[in-house]
């Protein structure tokens, strides 16, 4: 991808106002600090001419500043020859991709820039005088406008780099479920599996990650594909009505019952039922289900005769059964009937690749105008790369609708154009192990002191470790002076 300024013209205005103002000169490099000879002010030519490393050093160690900080905004940094570097981050979905700078002011005192100047090109203090004399102090107030135009043009360089998405060598049949992120992978490979068997399903995951488009990928790929798909959500109903929901019942079974009312079980037969939030349901329905398992009948409510259905199960759940079923809130033995083969979908924050991806299926899923879908640009990809996706791929999917809404006829769906809460947020940086262990070990502190009303000598006890030694690591940990 080539970082480039031709054709630009927020670029040749900055470039234009920088220079016939202040006599500024505005350059592009990579994130290597490299391809900056864009740069032709006369003292930063002549630093450069010998000290080419140096300067690209500088421009390389901002690209990394900008990775760090995630900061958009231009910044204000001096160089290792006392000059001032304007600059601001060029981002793409993979990061930073370059540096907008504008260079030859100095904004410290001119005795800095002159010793600056004085140790990076050895020229003599009059040299140093006469080039620091050449090139403008500007003053804070300078420093925001010049801020304001480097934005701009980063801004503009950001917008016209064209979105790659790679093509994958990764293909399957299930059309439906985009992505290939190694943890999509693994789920596909175990639906080409499960499509061909018969055995209940169990879908793990949090909300909006895509249960039920996978639970529909398994029947409309399985021997059942003709027959019915059911959906039914066990926690949106109250007990009675999701019990006559699912069971049916005979005329008379309650006030309101006039006639018998086949349930969704039967709607179902030699189909596919899709048990969604099985963790909500009530315990005796439980039990009614763990018959239509085991037996493959059920009684309708208010009936007597039971109903024989054929009945493939895949249940769905955003919360660990297994969790619940130790703390007696999930039947053990339904958990075993239910649990025979476990899917589990990966959140949308690890699979943070897809993401490009995703967001163009949603542009072009939900795209109505006659023409061509609008383009989306690098920067309104690099804020939704950055988002953590609490809602994964469902929010990510609104996401998206909200930006076509936004967009009307524009070609283009740019940053400004995603939303404040997506590119508010952005995702934690990544933890290092020795900050994650700190965590868990501060953690694991601070639980033993609370349990302790703060008195150590038992909070060490609880730990296995010397009180000595508790308080060292509260002291490392920066978790203050205990009693
Ligand atoms: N891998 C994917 N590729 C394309 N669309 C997806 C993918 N995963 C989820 N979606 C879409 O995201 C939305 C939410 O998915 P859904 O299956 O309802 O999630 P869940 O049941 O886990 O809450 C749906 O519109 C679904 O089609
Ligand atoms: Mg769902």
């Amino acid at each position: 991808m080539a970082l480039t300024f031709d054709g630009l013209a927020e670029v040749a205005m900055a470039r234009d106002l920088l220079r016939r103002w202040w006599g500024l000169e505005l350059g592009l490099t990579d994130a290597k600090g490299g391809g900056y000879d864009r740069t032709s002010h006369a003292t930063c030519e002549s630093v450069r001419g010998l000290h080419g490393a140096a300067c690209a050093k500088e421009l390389a160690d901002l690209a990394v500043q900008f990775g760090k900080t995630k900061e958009r905004a231009a910044v204000v940094k001096t160089c290792h020859a006392g000059m001032t570097i304007i600059a601001a981050p060029v981002l793409g979905i993979t990061g930073v991709l370059g540096v907008v700078f504008a260079t030859g002011a100095h904004a410290t005192d001119p005795g800095a820039a002159e010793q600056g100047l004085i140790k990076t090109i050895g020229s003599t203090p009059d040299e140093a005088k006469t080039l620091v004399a050449a090139t403008p102090m500007v003053s804070v107030d300078d420093q925001l406008r010049i801020r304001d135009l480097v934005n701009a043009a980063a801004a503009a360089v950001e917008r016209a780099l064209p979105i790659e998405i790679p093509t994958t060598a990764f293909s399957h049949p299930f059309n439906e479920i985009v992505g290939d992120a190694p943890a999509v992978r693994d789920v596909v490979k175990l639906l080409a599996k499960v499509v061909k068997s018969e055995a209940t399903v169990l879908v793990h995951g949090e909300s909006g990650t895509g249960k039920e488009l996978i639970a529909r990928a398994i029947h409309y790929h399985g021997p059942r594909a003709k027959k019915p798909f059911v959906v039914q959500n066990c926690s949106a109903f109250n007990d009675n009505l999701l019990e006559s929901a699912l069971f049916g019942h005979v005329r008379g079974a309650f006030t309101g019952a006039v006639k018998d009312q086949p349930g969704l079980f039967q709607v179902a037969d030699g189909g596919t039922f899709f048990l969604d939030e099985i963790g909500d349901m009530s315990a005796a329905l439980q039990v009614k289900l763990l018959r239509v398992l085991q037996e493959g009948v059920f009684t309708p409510v208010g009936g007597t005769k039971p109903v024989r259905v054929d009945v493939r199960i895949i249940a769905a759940s955003h919360k660990d059964l297994a969790h619940m079923v130790q703390h007696k809130q999930f039947r053990e033995d339904l958990f075993y009937r239910v649990n025979v083969l476990k899917i589990t979908v990966p959140p949308l924050r690890e699979r943070v690749s897809d993401i490009p991806r995703l967001a163009q299926h949603f542009v072009v899923k939900h795209w109505r105008g006659p023409t061509q879908p609008p383009r989306l640009s690098q920067s309104a990809l690099a804020r939704l790369v950055a988002y953590g996706w609490p809602g994964n791929i469902r929010e990510l999917e609104n996401e998206m609708e909200r930006m076509l809404v936004l967009a009307g006829d524009a070609t283009e769906l740019t940053g400004s154009m995603v939303s404040t809460r997506v590119a508010g947020m952005v995702a934690p940086p990544p933890k290092t192990l020795r900050d994650a262990i700190a965590i868990s070990e501060a953690d694991a502190i601070v639980a033993a002191l609370g349990r302790h009303l703060g008195e150590r000598d038992g909070a060490a006890v609880d730990l296995g470790i010397s009180r000595a030694y508790l308080d060292a690591r509260c002291a490392a940990l920066g978790l203050g002076t205990g009693g």
